[in-house]
């Protein structure tokens, strides 16, 4: 197999069309999608299996494995359909191979793997964050790098400089808990189930914001990283005392005065990092992202401090198949190649690391 180099690649990807079949499975969503040149969503299907960990308070990875393996193939199905394409019609298939829950993943690999080799099509394996990140991409056509992207998720809260297509850095990341995370736990603690994040915003509308205060945590003065860990200890304090004491608990209170917290350090550290690295751009990706006053609050702080704000749809902030057609582009169109060793890597990091997993080569 010859190798193209990198210009020869850019050339012929500048004359040709280049449509993906992405898939995606590293939580609790079944997706596929089919997505044109990075940025126009063909068709975007999504099996989520909220309603069934409903019933456990929270996401059980056996089962979504299961659900996953009934969903996958339909997805895909209807993905290509609803596209109105054939398989022969697809360029590539990118697929999340991490971070996620390994027996998730696995399905979403082995599916893309088996799809890969049956039709000889090139395999892109994708970073599930670099996914939430293009998801900017779709929404916005005119966005180019470099922006900051504060990426909020159940399992991440980064703030990443995109220095360039598939090129990151990380300046902060949380010490303990994501900022998903905070909002599933606070929201099972106060009684409004899961998923917490999408409860805790509805019931914050309707509380008082400065009812309570609880701490906004800061790392260190010249740190981006976050720490949410102690805010949830706060919140949980402040119940078990109320309860002590017999006293009622406003739950809309609580909810809005945690998510008020969240909101200010995510916001402040967004804005002095946009502004400590001279970018005028600050994008906002994962399912944290499509919370109503995290979006209020940047788009009027951005306002004022003269940034430019993007904020994706909430459809394309939680998990979707189509912002990995995004990042798989993006990758494609740099010449990576996954081959057939291509694995589930739970714990992958986001950079330049995560080339070492992938083959290169010009299938
Ligand atoms: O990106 P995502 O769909 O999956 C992961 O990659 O983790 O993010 C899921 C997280 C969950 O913790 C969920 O509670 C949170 O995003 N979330 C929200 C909202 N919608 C989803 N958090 C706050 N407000 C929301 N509206
Ligand atoms: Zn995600």
């Amino acid at each position: 197999m010859s190798i193209k180099n990198d210009e020869e690649q850019h050339t012929s990807f500048l004359e040709d069309d280049v449509t993906i079949l992405a898939i995606e499975s590293s939580c609790d969503e079944t997706a596929a999608a089919v997505v044109k040149n990075g940025r126009e969503v063909l068709s975007n299907v999504i099996s989520s299996q909220i309603a069934l960990h409903t019933v456990f308070g929270g996401v059980v990875p056996e089962i979504a494995s299961r659900k996953h393996v009934e969903k996958i193939n339909t997805c895909v199905r209807t993905a290509l359909a609803e596209a109105k394409l054939k398989l022969s019609d697809i360029d590539a298939i990118a697929v999340t191979y991490g971070p996620g829950l390994v027996g998730a993943l696995l399905v979403g690999v082995s599916e893309a793997k088996a799809l890969s080799f049956a039709t000889g099509k090139p395999l892109v394996g994708v970073h599930h964050i670099e996914g939430h990140i293009c998801a900017n991409y779709i929404e916005y056509k005119e966005l180019e790098p470099p922006f900051m992207c504060l990426v909020a998720s159940g399992g991440h809260s980064h703030l990443v400089l995109v220095k360039d297509y598939g090129e990151y850095e990380i300046i902060g990341q949380t010490r303990d808990d994501a900022a998903g995370e905070a909002f599933d736990k606070v929201a099972r603690a106060i009684g409004l189930g899961y998923p917490g994040g999408p409860k805790i915003d509805a019931a914050a509308r309707e509380g008082n914001p400065d009812a309570i205060i609880f701490p906004r945590a800061k790392t260190t003065e010249k740190s981006y990283d976050f720490s949410f860990s102690g805010l949830k200890s706060a919140v949980l304090n402040y119940l078990n005392q109320a309860e002590m004491k017999g006293e009622e608990v406003n739950k809309n209170d609580v909810a809005a005065s945690f998510q008020k917290a969240v909101v200010d350090v995510l916001t402040e550290h967004s804005i002095e990092a946009a502004k400590e690295y001279g970018c005028n751009k600050i994008a906002i990706a994962g399912g944290v992202a499509s919370n109503t006053s995290l979006r209020e609050r940047l788009s009027s702080e951005c306002k004022k401090a003269g940034i430019d704000f993007y904020c994706p749809s909430p459809v394309l902030c939680t998990d979707n198949a189509a912002m990995i057609g995004a990042a798989g582009y993006y990758e494609f169109k740099k010449g990576v190649r996954s081959g057939m060793e291509l694995n589930a890597v739970p714990n992958l990091p986001l950079g330049n690391r995560e080339r070492k997993y992938h083959g290169r080569s010009s299938n």
